[in-house]
């Protein structure tokens, strides 16, 4: 099996593959209340497309895949698309990154098709702070969706709390008790300057106001009982991850800001419109569009994703304040 390495030698095995950026949200600090302008269709990438880009990336190397958006469920059809990835030999891994809103019904007909896991976006336990945070969402929707993912198989299942000060920074005790009683894996995320940086309203916190340290969700943790870290538990991504007392579920911090994890990371993107990017946190990309719509073959195609690995920097500059300009989150897929 080929092994695909950049140029500080880092194994690229994992591809985020945005197939949308829509999305039927609006979480505050994702997007603007007036939405985003959407990409044209006729840009969007082709189920085939995607497909044909996967080929050649898994000719490479890359072996596991994650679907995402926007909210990838608002994709017409999206089971074809993983059952068509899924019979890719090579690619050893399918799992999503969803809001749930859509899960409830799709959760069956996707692990029929071959997905493996999902992450479920959730950043709040309360039914009105939730249609507040995403602005008209509904919670008992994602709850419903979470619990027939949970009876599809796909699990373990990740929950992803974005921890925003003065709007949901009281619930991380809550979200971490989770982990008592169900296998779920709760990670706690710090908000990224990236998407909606605006102002987002009366009774918002300011811009500048927003940010938590994952430094600081672990001091609020002490109140539930040590930590233990769990070891040999890596998954695909940068969380550490740990345990509370007793619990069957497992905690983990994603720190993009407070720290760097560049130094580990295995992935690549493809956006929606059909471009690769070599990282989430800085601008640069290449189009395979037009090599796509040209009927390019696939040695022409990894020619251009060898490109985009090589062409990977060795981390962000978050803390230099460098960052990306030319995409929001929901255009890039998180
Ligand atoms: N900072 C951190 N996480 C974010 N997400 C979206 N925008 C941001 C941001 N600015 C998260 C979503 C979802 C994942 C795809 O990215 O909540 O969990
Ligand atoms: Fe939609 Fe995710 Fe953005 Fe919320 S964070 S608006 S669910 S893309």
């Amino acid at each position: 099996m080929p092994v695909c390495r950049d140029s500080f030698g880092r194994v690229i095995d994992y591809l985020r593959i945005s197939v949308t950026d829509r999305c039927n949200l609006r979480c505050v600090y994702c997007m603007p209340p007036e939405g985003v302008v959407w990409q044209p269709r006729e840009e969007i990438l082709r189920y085939e497309e995607i497909v044909q880009v996967v080929r050649a990336a898994v000719g490479l190397g890359l072996r596991k895949l994650r679907l995402t958006g926007g909210e990838p469920l608002v994709r017409a059809d999206l089971p074809e698309l993983v059952a068509a990835l899924a019979s890719i030999p090579g690619v050893e891994e399918i799992s999503l990154t969803t809001n749930g809103v859509l899960l409830s019904s799709l959760a069956e007909p996707l692990a029929e098709a071959g997905l493996a896991r999902v992450n479920v976006s959730l950043d709040t336990l309360q039914a009105a702070r939730f249609a507040r945070i995403t602005r008209f969402g509904r919670l008992d929707q994602v709850w419903r969706g979470i619990q027939a993912a949970e009876r599809a198989g796909l699990t373990p299942i990740k929950l992803n709390m974005v921890v925003i000060r003065d709007l949901n920074e009281d619930e991380i005790e809550d979200f971490a008790r989770l982990t008592l009683s169900r296998p779920w894996n709760v990670r706690f995320i710090e908000l990224m300057p990236i998407g909606n940086e605006g102002d987002w309203g009366e009774d918002f916190p300011a811009a500048g106001k927003r940010f938590v340290p994952v430094r600081e969700m672990r001091e609020r943790l002490a109140a539930l009982g040590e930590l233990t870290a769990v070891n040999g538990l890596r998954g695909n991504g940068p969380a550490q991850i740990y345990q509370l007392p007793g619990a069957v579920g497992t905690i983990g911090f994603i720190n993009p800001v407070s720290q760097h994890f560049c130094d580990d990371c295995n992935r690549l993107r493809l956006t929606a419109d059909g471009r690769l990017r070599p990282c989430l946190l800085k601008d640069g990309e290449v189009n395979l569009i037009p090599a796509l719509r040209a009927g390019a073959d696939e040695s022409t195609l990894q020619a251009l994703i060898m490109g985009t690995v090589l062409a990977k920097p060795k981390s962000h500059q978050l803390q230099e304040h460098v960052l990306p300009q030319a995409r929001g989150m929901s255009a890039i897929g998180g």
